[in-house]
């Protein structure tokens, strides 16, 4: 269709945190923004154009949820993932952070201990730690052949059993490597934590938009044992760009934890569904092959180029293939630089703003994370300024 990902958009003055944060994050404004995960291309039309038409309508009053909501849903899974879905495990949630949130609320206690796979997507640290819980850490393991991470379930099996952790949270594919893992690691995992009556909850927002081949795993899909101590999100926010309406659900397939947590959620009212998400999710999933399909082809010709530019024109700084999604995360270490001096090379010499790897806990020191859904001229700009400013440095 000739979807134009080249087209250069600015969102500066819209209130997006990508443009309009940067004063207050980064102390400066002339930054190139590659950080925060939603995309620098355009929401594609179909979505636009079917919020634009309930727009249209004059009241936006309490809106009731069609059952053609849930069966899209269903569909979706079925077709992408090959995921069977029965429809009373489903339900809304309104964003996947507030959603592993009201897990931490309804099956821990203040005190009780959550296992994270550090590096790892900020909220999953910051969550427990800011509603007193104590994080348990099972660092991922950095597997030189394989050029990315892996699990370390030995050493998982040791802290579940010595730890006696409540809840295990799994980004499943990994933020921020992007890592798509194997069905027998989750399977195993899966295990481990039934063994020890760890509850899991797999957070697969980057599952549609795996590159290269790689397949992504349902985490309830990879085993018996995985359905049933799992809670699974998902949404069409990352993938089809539309984060800013949250559109997430969840699916449950063990009947006593959905008990438990759809009447938490039921009770306290935190998955009545919001008009404009059903509207944006079933546009997303229904008319959108043909971007979904170009925007992964885009993204992945941009991960190829940034990866291809800092091998050959960026010497100290060495990126990580992603298998899924669009952020590239970046080992910076080979430059010898200390935190502040790291972040004072990307800032105020190469002017961009990109992630602090140490915001994703152990393991994320002396990395960045890019963001590359970008136009690709935004890219080669980006790192050409990067370019110089290492240049610069050994100077
Ligand atoms: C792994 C992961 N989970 C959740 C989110 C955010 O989800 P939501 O906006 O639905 O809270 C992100 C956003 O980057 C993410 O990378």
């Amino acid at each position: 269709m000739g979807y134009s990902f080249d087209k250069i958009i600015d969102r500066r003055g819209s209130g997006a945190y990508m443009t309009d944060s940067l004063k207050e994050r980064y102390g400066r404004e002339d930054l190139i923004p590659l950080w925060i995960a939603d995309m620098n291309f355009e929401t594609p039309a179909p979505v636009r154009e079917a919020l634009e038409k309930r727009l249209a309508h004059q009241v936006y009053g309490y809106t009731g949820t069609a059952e053609h909501y849930w069966q899209t849903l269903i569909d979706w899974e079925r077709r992408i993932h090959g995921w069977e879905i029965a429809r009373e495990t489903i339900t809304f949630i309104p964003g996947i952070v507030r959603g592993i949130a009201f897990v931490l609320h309804c099956f821990t206690d203040p005190g009780d201990k959550v296992v994270v796979q550090p590096p790892v997507y900020m909220p999953f640290l910051n969550l427990p730690r800011a509603n007193g819980r104590q994080l348990v850490y099972n660092p991922l393991i950095f597997d030189e052949t394989a050029g990315t991470y892996r699990m370390d379930l030995e050493n998982l099996a040791q802290v579940c059993r010595t730890e006696k952790p409540r809840l295990l949270i799994l980004s499943n594919p990994h933020n921020p490597a992007g890592v798509v893992w194997p069905a027998e690691d989750l399977a195993r995992l899966a295990a481990i934590c039934q063994q020890e009556g760890v509850l899991v909850i797999s957070d697969e927002i980057h599952a549609d938009m795996t590159l290269g081949g790689h397949v992504h795993h349902p985490f309830p899909t990879v085993s018996e044992t995985a359905a049933t101590v799992s809670v699974t999100f998902a949404a069409p926010s990352k993938t089809f760009n539309i984060p800013g309406i949250v559109s997430s659900f969840c699916v449950v397939p063990n009947p006593e934890i959905r008990l438990k947590f759809y009447g938490f959620l039921e009770a306290n009212e935190l998955n009545a569904t919001m008009f404009l998400s059903t509207v944006a999710t079933e546009a997303a999933f229904t008319q959108c092959d043909d971007w979904r399909r170009e925007m992964l082809s885009y993204v992945q010709e941009n991960v190829e180029y940034v990866c291809h530019f800092i091998e050959t024109r960026i010497p100290g700084i060495r990126a990580v293939r992603p298998q899924a999604s669009f952020l590239i995360w970046l080992d910076c270490r080979g430059l010898g630089l200390g935190h502040d001096a790291l972040i004072d090379l990307f800032v105020n010499q190469a002017r961009l703003a990109l992630n602090d790897g140490e915001a994703f806990g152990p393991g994320g020191e002396g990395h960045m994370r890019m963001n590359v859904a970008a136009p690709r001229a935004v890219l080669t700009q980006a790192l050409t300024q990067l370019e110089a400013a290492v240049k610069s440095l050994k100077n």
